[in-house]
Formats: structure tokens, C-alpha cells, sequence
């Protein structure tokens, strides 16, 4: 199947929040005006006109705007709520100044960065709304010597992996598999990519960060401090303030690595029970720079009776030659089958394009295509996420496959922890999920019918596999993944019970990170002006 890993399964439909289905709000020129007239105050030192970055819904480019980063379409409908502005900063001060006027207009700001958030809280609002549009900074500096980089939270994560290319061929980061991804809410979120079973999360290699406050001062991480510098690491940066830059730490990767992938069929007499079985033993304890993502789907087959298979493949990268990898493989996973011929051996950046999957990012594309900023198709997507701390026995998996071939349209992704991960102590970010969790399961299905009816039935589908899920996954609480982003577990409508929906979706993020998480967030925006559905809330005291 020929579609990027960002959006397998694609499939089927809509969802059809009220909360995020009010009418779009009428141009609103004095809002404009005063926005405008308080950011000509503010802003000391521009080269631009202030009005060349305000785009109020009048202005004929804002539906261009608002959609060049948009990435679920199921957000992209004439229904979907609209900003009453998007502001669309070319330097730090005007972050600044967008901060202190949306404060003086009394709306809401939403930041965007890459827009990859997964239910759109980025551009979307349950109330009146701001954009705060940061892909105009997105400027990357890479010093080899140090080995580290400075990268402006507009930048893409494709931007960011060939910057460091373009200075260095034994140099990566450990972020996301997909280039599209921003630097804003990826990194703040504690994201994760291919290679953190050796070098963790992005988070972990983040060494310093600017940011402006609710008072729309700037801070490093020094004049910040490090309870505010760990809050933006994992505890998503939005609940806190603007996410201007991150520097981080390169890490060595050879000059030669190696991917494969490898695909098993229940119907062809190829065990996926006992294969996935030895997969959860080996993936979250092999050699760390190996990482197998393991990728179940439900299939059609001729052979089994109701026309209805099980596909399991394998998705790997390994830090290092085949040969080396073939030998690991043979002894530790030998139900993978894996032989040299079933690898490429490439350099990292190379490993970056295959992994993305995309057709025009394969067979040699250039790493030049990594700064296209527009790779990804416009599918309606809804994932879901879980942590599995013990292994699912054969049974269990063979229960899960019945499950999933019923439910029919949804797939999971497994992918696979220890290593380093499970040596960093829980607490040191807000990202919460290390030793102890084998794997997280993201639900993931995509699908491109804009029928209504067919994306309710779709979201539910997603509910009823992981409500099937329970028995297998992390308890009290059920633990979930910020960056993959699911209202499903609890929304913050900012009345007087805000505090203890904060609660529900917040423990099950960050679990005993929470508690420090709100502490923060009272200290640094008491009166809650970075909010979301999902955001950090303020101790009730302080409400
Ligand atoms: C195709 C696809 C592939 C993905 N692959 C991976 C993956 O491999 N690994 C992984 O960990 N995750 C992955 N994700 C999830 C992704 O990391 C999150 O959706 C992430 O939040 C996206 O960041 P963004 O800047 O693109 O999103 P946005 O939608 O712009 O922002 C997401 C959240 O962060 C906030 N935010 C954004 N920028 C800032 C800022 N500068 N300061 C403060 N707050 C900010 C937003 O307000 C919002 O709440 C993927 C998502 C998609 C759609
Ligand atoms: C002033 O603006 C120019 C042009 O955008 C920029 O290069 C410079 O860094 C800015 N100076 C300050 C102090 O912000
Ligand atoms: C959003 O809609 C526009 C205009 O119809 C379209 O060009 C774009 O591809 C859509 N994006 C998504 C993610 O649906
Ligand atoms: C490995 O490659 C061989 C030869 O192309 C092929 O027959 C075999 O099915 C592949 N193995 C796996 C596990 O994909
Ligand atoms: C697969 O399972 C069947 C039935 O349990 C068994 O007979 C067969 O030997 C297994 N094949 C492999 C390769 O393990
Ligand atoms: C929803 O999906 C299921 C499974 O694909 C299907 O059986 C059912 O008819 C669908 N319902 C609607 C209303 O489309």
C-alpha cells in the first residue's frame, strides 16, 4: 500500500462537534482596528507594516491562510468555527505584541505552529478566537561544533532533519517521521520518532528555548527558570505561553544505517499471533538502536471464510549495517525471517525519506524535498492512543483479532519503548510513559469520504475498539499521549467544573506529572489566557 505511514488505513468520515460547529463570525473590522492600533503601540521595531501580518476574514487571502496548515480535514468544513483574525508574526517582537493585544481585545489566542494537531485545537475554538500563525519563524541554525541547533518553532521537522544534513552526514535529532510536522506543538508535546530507544524523545535533547509570557515578556531558559523550561518539554506548549525557539542537542548517527519492512498475513499460514507474540517480547528489549514498528491492520483475504485477515508488518530502523542487524535479528526475533536481501542500507537522511513513505519522498527522491512544506494528502484522520505494561498473551491477541476484523476500519500502530526511554526517570519531563511500558498503541484510521454519517460512524468505530482494549492497557489511570491528541478523554469547557475535567484528561497525559504541571501554570498565567480544550488548568483557588 502505497500511502505515507503519517496516514495509513486511509479509510472513511466526519465528526461533528457542537462545540466546534458554531457559525463563522462576521468580519469584525473593530477588532481589526484595535488589534492593529494596539500592535502599532507595542511593536517598536518592524520593517514591516503590522498590516501586512492581520488577516481578518474580509481580507481575500484568509481562507488561503487558514488552510495552508490545516492537516485533518475533518476541521476544514464551512461548519468548522473560524479566527476573528490570524496574525502571522515575521519577528519575536511581534509575538510579543500579538500576546498583549489579543489580551487588550479580550479574545483568545490559539497558537499554530505546523497544525498537525490531531483534533485541530490549534485553528479551531469552542469560543472566539485568534490565530497566533508562527510559520514565518522558522529559522534553523546549526552549529556542528557544539552539536546543537537552534530551531524557531514555525520550522517543520523535515526543515529541521535537513538543515542538520546540509552541515553534517553523522548528525541527526530524535524527532517525528513526518516532515510536515512543526517544531511548536511536536516538540512541546514530547515528541517521538524512530530513534528513541537510543536517544529518547525529542524533549530529551532539548537544551534551552525561548518563550513569551501571558505578559509578553521573553524569557530563555535561564531568565524563564526550570520549572517553566520542564513544563514546555512534554507539557505542551500552549497551556504556558508562545514557544518561540528550542535549541537542542545533534546526536551522532552512523554513516550507514539500515530499514526494512517486513509483512505477515493471518490467512497465509504465517502465525501473526505468534509473531506479534515474540514481537512484544523482543521490540522493547533488543539492542536500543533498533526500533520495529509494528503495524496491524485488518485486510481483505480470498482464503478465510468472510472474506476478512489480519495484516502485521514490521517498519524498522536500525542504527547501523545490515549484516550486524541480520545477525541480532536471526538470534533475538527469529519468527521476523529477516535476511539481508529484505534491507536497504542508506545514510540517515536517506532512512528520513523511506520512512516517510510517501510516494514522492521514495526510489531516490533528494533530501531537497524535505522542505517542501506540503507533502501530505488531505485526509479526515482521528487517532487514539494506549500503553501496554504487560504482554498480551497468545489468547488475548487472537481475542484482539476477532475485534479488530469486526470493528473493520481501524488499525494500530505499536511502537516499541525501553532502551533509553526506560531509563529516564518518569519525572524528568512531563512525558510521564517510560520503564515499565513495553509499547504505546496508537489507533489510527484515515479515510477521505466527507459523509457525515460516515465519520460518526467512523469515530465510533475508534471507540468501540479501544473500549474492546481495556483489559490489555495501562489502568488508573488509562494512560494517553499528548501529541496524539483525542478529546475523546475529556474536554475543558471553563466553567466552574474546569478544574476537575483538567483532572481527567491530565492524569491520564501525565499522570503524577500533573500535579506539577498545574502548580506551574497557576505561577505563570493565573488567570488561564493560554487555554484550550485540553489545557493545563489553574488551581481552583486561583480560577
Ligand atoms: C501526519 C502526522 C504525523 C505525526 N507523526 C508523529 C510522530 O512521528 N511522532 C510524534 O510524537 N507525533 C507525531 N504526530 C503528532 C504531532 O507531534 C502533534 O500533532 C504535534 O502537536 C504537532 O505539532 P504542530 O506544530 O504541527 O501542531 P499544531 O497543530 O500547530 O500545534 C499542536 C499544539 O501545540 C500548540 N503549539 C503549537 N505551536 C506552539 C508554540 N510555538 N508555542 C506554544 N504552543 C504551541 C498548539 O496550540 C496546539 O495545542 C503526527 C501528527 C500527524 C498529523
Ligand atoms: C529589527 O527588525 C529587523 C528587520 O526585521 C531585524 O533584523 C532586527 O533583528 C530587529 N531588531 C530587534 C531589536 O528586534
Ligand atoms: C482544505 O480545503 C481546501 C479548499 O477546499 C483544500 O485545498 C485543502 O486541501 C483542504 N485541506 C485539508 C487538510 O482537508
Ligand atoms: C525477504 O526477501 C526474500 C527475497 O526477496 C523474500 O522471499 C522474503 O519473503 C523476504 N522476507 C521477508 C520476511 O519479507
Ligand atoms: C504455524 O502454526 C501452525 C499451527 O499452530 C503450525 O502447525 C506451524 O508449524 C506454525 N508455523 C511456523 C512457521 O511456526
Ligand atoms: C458503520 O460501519 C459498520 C462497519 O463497517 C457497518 O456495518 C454499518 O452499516 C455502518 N453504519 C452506518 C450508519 O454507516
Amino acid at each position: 500500500m502505497a500511502k505515507p505511514i503519517c496516514f495509513l488505513f486511509l479509510l472513511l468520515l466526519l465528526r461533528v462537534s457542537t462545540s466546534l460547529a458554531a457559525p463563522t463570525p462576521q468580519p469584525d473590522s473593530s477588532l481589526y482596528d484595535t488589534f492593529l492600533n494596539c500592535l502599532t503601540q507595542h511593536t517598536t521595531n518592524s520593517s514591516t507594516p503590522l498590516s501586512k501580518i492581520l488577516f481578518p476574514p474580509s481580507n481575500p487571502s484568509f481562507p488561503t491562510v487558514l488552510q495552508n496548515y490545516i492537516r485533518n480535514a475533518r476541521f476544514n468544513t464551512t461548519s468548522t468555527r473560524k479566527p476573528s483574525l490570524i496574525v502571522t508574526p515575521l519577528e519575536e517582537s511581534h509575538v510579543q505584541g500579538a500576546v498583549i493585544c489579543a489580551k487588550t481585545v479580550n479574545t483568545r489566542l490559539k497558537i499554530r505552529s505546523g497544525g498537525h494537531d490531531y483534533e485541530g485545537i490549534s485553528y479551531t475554538s469552542n469560543e472566539p478566537f485568534i490565530i497566533l500563525d508562527m510559520f514565518n519563524l522558522r529559522a534553523i541554525n546549526v552549529d556542528v561544533a557544539n552539536e546543537v541547533a537552534t530551531v524557531q518553532t514555525g520550522a517543520t521537522l523535515g526543515e529541521v532533519y535537513y538543515r542538520i544534513w546540509e552541515k553534517s552526514k553523522v548528525h541527526g535529532f530524535p524527532a517525528g517521521v513526518c516532515p510536515t510536522v512543526g517544531v511548536g506543538g511536536h516538540f512541546s508535546g514530547g515528541g517521538y520518532g524512530n530513534m528513541l530507544r537510543k536517544f529518547g524523545l525529542a524533549v530529551d535533547n532539548v537544551v534551552d528555548a525561548r518563550i513569551v509570557d501571558v505578559q509578553g515578556r521573553i524569557f530563555d531558559r535561564k531568565s524563564m527558570g526550570e520549572d517553566l523550561f520542564w513544563a514546555i518539554n512534554g507539557g505542551g506548549g500552549a497551556s504556558f505561553g508562545v514557544v518561540v525557539s528550542y535549541t537542542i542537542k545533534l546526536v551522532p548517527v552512523p554513516e550507514i544505517v539500515t530499514f526494512f519492512r517486513v509483512q505477515k498475513t493471518l490467512d497465509e499460514g504465517q502465525n501473526v499471533t505468534e509473531f506479534v507474540l515474540q514481537w512484544q517480547q523482543v521490540a522493547p528489549t533488543i539492542d536500543e538502536r533498533l526500533f520495529m514498528r509494528l503495524l496491524i491492520q485488518p485486510g481483505s483475504s480470498k482464503v478465510v471464510k468472510g472474506g476478512k485477515t489480519i495484516r502485521a508488518s514490521v517498519v524498522a530502523l536500525f542504527l547501523g549495517g545490515a549484516d550486524e542487524l541480520v545477525s541480532i535479528t536471526g538470534k533475538e526475533f527469529p519468527l521476523l525471517g529477516l535476511r539481508k536481501e529484505n534491507c536497504t542500507e542508506g545514510s540517515w537522511i536517506e532512512s528520513v525519506l523511506w520512512w516517510d513513505d510517501d510516494e514522492s519522498l521514495k526510489n531516490g527522491a533528494k533530501p531537497e524535498t524535505l522542505l517542501n512544506r506540503n507533502l501530505n494528502s488531505a485526509s479526515f484522520l482521528k487517532r487514539k492512543s494506549d500503553y501496554v505494561q504487560n504482554v498480551i498473551s497468545k489468547d488475548g491477541l487472537e481475542w484482539i483479532w476477532k475485534k479488530v476484523v469486526e470493528v473493520g476500519k481501524i488499525g494500530f500502530v505499536f511502537n516499541p519503548y525501553g532502551g533509553k526511554m526506560a531509563q529516564i526517570p518518569s519525572d524528568a519531563t512531563p512525558f510521564p510513559h517510560r520503564a515499565g511500558n513495553l509499547f504505546k498503541i496508537q489507533y489510527s484510521v484515515s479515510w477521505s469520504d466527507p459523509s457525515p454519517a460516515e465519520a460518526l460512524n467512523i469515530t465510533n468505530l475508534a471507540k468501540r475498539l479501544y473500549s474492546y482494549m481495556t483489559p490489555f492497557v495501562s489502568k488508573n489511570p488509562r494512560s494517553a499521549f499528548l501529541n496524539y491528541r483525542d478529546l475523546d478523554i475529556g474536554i475543558n469547557n471553563f466553567d466552574s467544573r474546569s478544574f476537575q475535567e483538567g483532572e481527567v484528561y491530565g492524569s491520564k497525559y501525565f499522570n503524577k506529572n500533573f500535579d506539577r504541571l498545574v502548580k506551574i501554570k497557576t505561577a505563570v498565567d493565573p488567570e488561564n489566557f493560554f487555554r484550550n480544550e485540553q489545557s493545563i488548568p489553574v488551581l481552583p483557588s486561583k480560577a
